[in-house]
């Protein structure tokens, strides 16, 4: 694998190597010393356009539980903050001898550019990019999805048949889209619910069904809800009358919560906004994977930064 961009363009068996690597890695992470030596001598960049704690935790952990070198670079108070261009910063980076970029973007597409570019020789993963995607994220539900439904049985498997029922702000989602293509790849069900005003305008190719009515969604006795944060850093405009409004209609409350089946997983990539998407007996009840989510994502990285690094490279671009 050179490169993690997107999971609408990676494959079922790839996106399962990933997952069955990230077991792997996940039975180390149960040792006392976790760290391997798998990735001696290699330098990971973290380069954080958009602000993050999870992802950049995630992936400085896993980065070095694998023993590689982490250079975090926050785009705020670099030269980028001065107008220094992508271009220039991934060439210095590129001086520094990056073997693999790590980068989060406000803007759609950014990680493809840099992959594509020229500038640099790493392997580039895209940590969130705009509204397009986050594929990293969508791979550690998948292990989460598939860890609570197999148990220690869960290698191989895909999530034939799952129902995930995904809710809230699909519109401004990376989240939603990396999850609604590798779900769809790994034969889950997928149904999106929220207000009109947040589902984008052309959904017709993707494979879901669109639901407006969260209490119909919820009868439905899904396997998984995945409750969205509400992004209020990316509307321009006012999608709904108001937040209690939001709350009472999309919210997952405690009645809804009760209303789910015993074993519904329910599941949030953080950061959380208690008592809007999410109440705090939904986020802290044991059906709750939130942490599971976190602790996972850590494996998962260290999947892909192994196959980005430590795997066999050929020149074709596989996602
Ligand atoms: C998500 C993101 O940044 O896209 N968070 C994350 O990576 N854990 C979702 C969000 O910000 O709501």
């Amino acid at each position: 694998m050179r490169h993690l961009l997107d999971t609408k363009t990676l494959s079922r068996e790839h996106a399962l190597a990933i997952l069955d690597i990230a077991e792997d890695m996940a039975d180390t992470q149960s040792r006392e010393v976790k760290k391997l030596p798998t990735l001696r001598g290699k330098t990971v960049v973290n380069l954080f356009f958009e602000d993050s704690t999870r992802t950049r935790i995630s992936f400085e952990a896993a980065a070095k539980r694998l023993s590689a070198d982490v250079i975090n670079f926050a785009a705020k108070g670099s030269s980028v903050s001065k107008g220094e261009s992508l271009q220039d910063t991934a060439q210095t980076l590129q001086a520094m001898g990056a073997d693999a970029v790590v980068i989060r973007h406000g803007a759609s597409g950014a990680p493809r550019t840099l992959a594509s570019s020229g500038w640099i020789t790493a392997g580039v993963v895209n940590a969130g990019d705009g509204t397009h995607e986050h594929p990293t994220q969508a791979l550690l539900d998948a292990f989460t999805m598939r860890k609570r439904r197999h148990g220690a049985a869960s290698r191989g498997n895909d999530l034939e048949g799952l129902r995930v029922t995904v809710v809230g702000d699909i519109l401004h989602s990376r989240v939603a889209r990396s999850n609604v293509w590798l779900l769809g790849t790994l034969g889950a069900e997928v149904t999106l619910v929220a207000p009109p005003t947040l589902v984008p305008q052309d959904v017709s190719a993707w494979p879901v069904r669109v639901l407006y009515d969260l209490d119909e969604a919820i009868a439905a006795g899904p396997d998984a809800l995945m409750m969205l944060r509400i992004q209020l850093e990316r509307m321009s405009a006012a999608y709904f009358p108001s937040e209690r409004e939001y709350a009472r209609r999309w919210g997952l409350d405690a009645g809804r919560l009760a209303a789910l089946p015993e074993d519904t997983m329910v599941m949030h990539p953080g950061p959380m906004n208690r008592g809007l998407e999410i109440s705090s007996d939904a986020a802290d009840s044991p059906r709750s994977t939130v942490l599971e989510q976190v602790a996972n994502g850590v494996s998962v990285r260290m999947a892909v930064l192994y196959l980005l690094l430590a795997g066999e490279h050929t020149n074709e671009e596989s996602a």
